[in-house]
């Protein structure tokens, strides 16, 4: 199959109607796209990525009047949360109903929303009058696409068209939230940090730790966003940067703002991966706000942590 990176909404929007499925870009990164509605056409999403079916899929809608047509009991605190940020990086797991194809979910019976801001996508939904299921446009388990080059190396030969909207301004996911008796839980780190859902909705947001997760959800696999060449955090950065050897630096740190960092995070590892380096070093941005999202992506990518003992390297295996 010859894929080919294209510059035409309606076109994309064509392949969607016709049950194909199609590149798009997203404000956050590129996305695998397929009408909601059509459950042979998200099944290509999976076989696709080889994604593993308990993993279910983020659906897209143009605005938040379309969530009752596919969620029933919706929080109050979504439409608060959703007056601030829709359009944008924020992804709400609700109750689902029954038009949503179970294939979507993973069989679950709730349903992440999300209304993207970027605007190619958004004339995209306009054209389809659809809802589309779309996750990272990534091999399952690597590095999500923030160009459309980067979408090319991934799935060249797997699917026909790219739409290309150039480099996503973002560069990480939407931040994915629940909603459980009252309570708002954050399921993935993303833009939308924990912090500014708190300030908007007037309620404490509750970090889902893996161990207690009773959701298969990908971004809450360990292994995630990882590079080929293995990735290791070290404390001593400065001793790898001075190390005439070939070893790659993604050091996100170095960048003025967590935004930067953010922005960067999946570009400079895809970047550092194509270098042919023995390995590479790591190390976190400050843990707060955007940060978090960046070191959630930097652990699920890393392959454990290097140190230096006696002048020796010694790598512990996560
Ligand atoms: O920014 C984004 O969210 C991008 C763009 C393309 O929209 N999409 C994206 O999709 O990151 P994906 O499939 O790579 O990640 C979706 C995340 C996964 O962690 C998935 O498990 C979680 O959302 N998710 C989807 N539906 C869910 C559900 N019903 N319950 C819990 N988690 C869910
Ligand atoms: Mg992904």
């Amino acid at each position: 199959m010859k894929t080919i990176i294209i510059n035409s909404a309606d076109k994309a929007a064509g392949e969607i109607l016709k049950g194909g499925i199609v590149a798009l870009p997203t404000e956050t990164v590129y996305g695998l796209a397929a009408d909601a509605l059509n459950p042979d056409a998200v099944l290509k999403i999976y076989e696709t990525k080889k994604r593993p079916d308990f993993n279910p899929l983020i659906v897209h809608v143009i605005g938040i009047e379309e969530f009752e047509k596919y969620a029933v009991s919706i929080p109050s605190a979504v439409y608060k949360i959703a007056e601030k940020y829709s359009p944008g990086p924020v992804t709400y797991v609700l109750s689902k109903r029954n038009v949503i194809p179970d294939i979507v979910t993973a069989g679950i019976d709730t349903v992440a929303l999300r209304i993207p801001s970027h605007p190619l996508f958004r004339e995209v939904l306009k054209k389809c009058g659809k809802p589309i299921a779309a996750p990272s446009a990534n091999m399952f388990g690597r590095i999500s696409p923030t160009t459309a080059e980067d979408v090319l190396k991934e799935l060249k030969g797997r699917i026909e068209y790219i739409l290309d909207g150039g480099r996503c301004p973002i560069g990480i996911e939407s931040t994915v939230i629940s909603f459980e008796g009252g309570r708002i839980f954050v399921l993935r780190h993303g833009f939308v940090t924990k912090e500014e859902i708190e300030a908007v909705s007037g309620k404490e947001v509750t970090e889902i730790k893996e161990s207690e997760s009773r959701i298969s959800s990908p971004g809450m696999l360990k292994s995630h966003y990882a590079p080929l060449t293995p990735l290791y955090f070290t404390d001593n950065i400065e001793y790898f940067k001075n190390k005439e050897s070939n070893v790659g630096i993604v050091d996100l740190a170095a960048y003025g703002s967590l935004r930067e960092a953010a922005l960067n995070l999946f570009a400079d590892l895809r970047n550092a991966d194509e270098k042919g380096y023995d390995y590479i070093v790591t190390k976190n941005v400050e843990n707060k706000g955007l940060g978090r999202a960046v070191n959630d992506r930097l652990k699920k990518a890393s392959s454990g942590n290097v140190i230096i003992e006696n002048g020796k390297i010694a790598f512990l295996k996560k």
